[in-house]
């Protein structure tokens, strides 16, 4: 397929490697609104537009890969489908349900196939632990934790993304989704009952952020992100006869099974930098007619939305 990409910044660098390594898949155009003529100098085989809608024109696109900031991207989805592409749209796909309803509808009336790019439930480190786990290999699962948290001086200024309100900066928007998903993957999407408290920023988004949830039968997790502080990057999971540890979760590439002393690490590598696994993904359900995927379906982000936008209300009401 020829990929358009709407917006070309630090991560469409990262995806554009992966997409390169996937046979058949092809990096056919970008549109960017700020940088366009280096682009179209730095790859002189690539279509650069400076409009979004230059690029949506374009009849020789099939596939939009959205990587804008998270305030535009409904638009941005809302725009492609509307003109027969199909879409993967970086995490956050929406920064409400509602606009994850609207898409997810628009998406239904064009027939295109349209995928919230949580790439992290497509890498194979992350779904085999995920199956180890849920095999019993631990024991019934009492209790998680899971931390992302990374401080980058140079996002972190008033005018970078993660710190601006109106570009829906945050921690939570930012990096909790990932800890968010891993939490939905063990115990569902709808906590009995959760606390929440956040470290805001001088401009009022969420810096760090923590939140307890209790899911009820016994079953607790513990989940952290930031875009303040350096954690430990690393989801443990527990049950009653071992936890497994999966260091740097969202990106992992092992994890650990730890019963009493004895600790046995299991190495699964990515491809590329990690998003070949999602693109794979995207190209095989297109081929087979799908129009999403079942690995993260449109309700997975319409429920992750929710349960952002509950913890949220709790934080900033
Ligand atoms: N999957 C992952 O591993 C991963 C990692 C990092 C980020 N992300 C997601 O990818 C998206 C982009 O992140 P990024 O780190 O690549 O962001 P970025 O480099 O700061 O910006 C990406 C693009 O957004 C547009 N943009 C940035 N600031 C803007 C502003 N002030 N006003 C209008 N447009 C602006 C620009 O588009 P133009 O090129 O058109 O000017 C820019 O190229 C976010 O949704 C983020 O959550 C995903």
């Amino acid at each position: 397929m020829n990929w358009g990409f709407l917006g070309f910044g630090r991560i469409a660098r990262k995806f554009l490697e992966s997409l390169n390594a996937v046979d058949g898949e092809v990096a056919y155009a970008f549109a960017s609104r700020s940088n366009a003529e280096a682009l179209q100098e730095e790859f002189p085989n690539v279509k650069v537009y400076d409009t979004y809608e230059a690029l949506l024109a374009d009849p020789q696109v099939d596939i939009v890969y959205i990587s804008t900031t998270h305030n535009f991207h409904c638009q941005n989805a809302i725009d492609a489908l509307q003109a027969g592409k199909h879409v993967l749209c970086e995490k956050p796909m929406g920064i409400s349900s509602d606009e994850i309803s609207r898409m997810t509808q628009v998406a239904k009336q064009s027939g295109k196939f349209l995928m919230e790019a949580m790439w992290m439930r497509f890498l194979p480190a992350y779904r085999k632990a995920i199956e180890v786990v849920k095999s019993g290999e631990i024991g019934e699962v009492k209790y998680m934790t899971a931390s992302f948290g990374f401080r980058s001086e140079d996002k972190l200024t008033q005018d970078g993304r993660l710190l601006n309100p109106d570009l829906a900066g945050g921690a939570l928007y930012d990096v909790g989704v990932y800890p968010l998903t891993i939490v939905s993957d063990l115990f569902g999407w709808e906590p009995r009952d959760f606390k929440a408290h956040a470290i805001k920023s001088s401009t009022g988004v969420d810096e760090t952020i923590q939140i307890q949830f209790d899911f009820g039968n016994d079953r607790m997790a513990q989940v952290l992100g930031s875009i303040a502080l350096h954690t430990n990057k690393e989801a443990c999971i527990y049950g009653e006869k071992g936890f497994v540890r999966m260091p740097m979760f969202w990106k992992g590439e092992s994890y650990e099974i730890v019963k009493g002393d004895e600790t046995q690490v299991f190495e699964l590598p990515m491809t590329s930098t990690g998003y070949a696994h999602e693109i794979i993904e995207v190209r095989d359900c297109i081929l087979q007619g799908k129009t999403e995927s079942d690995l993260f379906t449109l309700n997975d982000s319409l429920m992750s939305a929710r349960l952002v936008e509950r913890i949220l209300s709790t934080i900033f009401n």
